[in-house]
């Protein structure tokens, strides 16, 4: 992505609208707000779509995907997985208390009280083979991302609710905050430079979507991956394309991040798996 792109942006934001002190509930206020006035005729349900929901003419070829959607062999490829016994004749199942069709998926990301953590849906899996003595798998494995797609499935149309029960669960929420606000990399553009100040402005060939709703439908099948990848592998992406250095997926930076920006979008509703372009 060359440098001169950015002439285009009309705001470049010199600092946060959502600074000073850390109050998740009022953040979320104004995250939702400023996108409600800046899209007044866009439903709030319709922000799961990303671009396609500012964008007539994607949506419809999205739309003609959508009707043999490509990420429909990852469903079936976790579906097995998922019903596979470790070598202790456990599955999965045994480390999750709720039944696949309750929607586990619409539990994640959550804080960890006792490990003082942000748990992933992902790293919920990995760690139930761990417990179960089995490896963990790579974070973009097709099986460990067809599980994520499999019980994303089960969970659309359940609510986005990420809480943040202590002080310890705040402070990640900050820094996840702190992350999505900080400039970097050779561009020194901040995620919400993009994906808040110029939502739906054209930078190259793409529509910049509106950070609200880009926790909703992960994993997602894209042309440019071909094939299907959870959304940290995302994070990667947008880190690289302003020049900077990406983080591990899964670590605790962006970890954190998705436990920011799934609070921000609390009230939309889980659909992935999904296509993107
Ligand atoms: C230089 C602008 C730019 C920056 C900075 C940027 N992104 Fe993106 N991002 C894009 C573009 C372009 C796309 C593809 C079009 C779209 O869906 O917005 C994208 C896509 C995404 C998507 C997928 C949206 C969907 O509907 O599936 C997510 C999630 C995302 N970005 C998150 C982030 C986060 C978090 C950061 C900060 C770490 C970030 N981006 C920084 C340009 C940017």
């Amino acid at each position: 992505m060359k440098g001169i792109l950015f002439t285009c942006f009309l705001v470049i934001a010199t600092t946060s609208a959502f600074g000073g002190d850390v109050n998740p509930a009022q953040d979320l206020n104004a995250f939702q707000k400023y996108f409600s006035s800046k899209f007044p005729n866009l439903p709030f349900r319709e922000y799961i779509n990303g671009v396609y929901a500012i964008d007539a003419e994607s949506r419809s070829q999205w739309q003609e995907i959508e009707e043999f959607p490509p990420y429909e062999l990852s469903i079936s490829e976790g579906e097995s997985e998922w019903k596979k016994p470790f070598s202790n004749g456990k599955t999965y199942q045994s480390c999750f208390p709720w039944p696949v069709n309750e929607g586990i998926r619409s539990h994640y990301p959550h804080w960890d009280v006792e490990h003082k953590r942000v748990v992933t849906l992902e790293r919920a899996l990995n760690e139930c083979r761990e417990a179960n003595s089995e490896k963990p798998l790579e974070w973009e494995d097709s099986k460990l991302v067809g599980l994520s797609a499999y019980l994303a499935f089960h969970s659309r149309g359940k609510a986005m609710n990420v809480t943040i029960p202590n002080e310890e669960a705040k402070h990640a929420y900050a820094e996840g905050k702190h992350f999505f606000y900080t400039k970097r990399g050779q561009l020194n553009v901040s995620c919400a430079d993009c994906h808040v100040y110029n939502a739906s402005q054209k930078i190259r060939a793409d529509i910049l979507s509106p950070a609200l709703g880009h926790a909703s439908h992960f994993p997602v099948y894209r042309s440019e991956w071909e094939g299907i990848g959870g959304l940290h592998r995302r994070f990667v992406g947008c880190n690289k394309n302003v020049r900077a250095k990406p983080f591990q997926e899964q670590g605790v930076e962006y970890s954190n991040l998705e436990y920011f920006l799934t609070y921000m979008n609390n009230g939309l509703s889980f659909n992935g798996p999904a296509v993107r372009k």
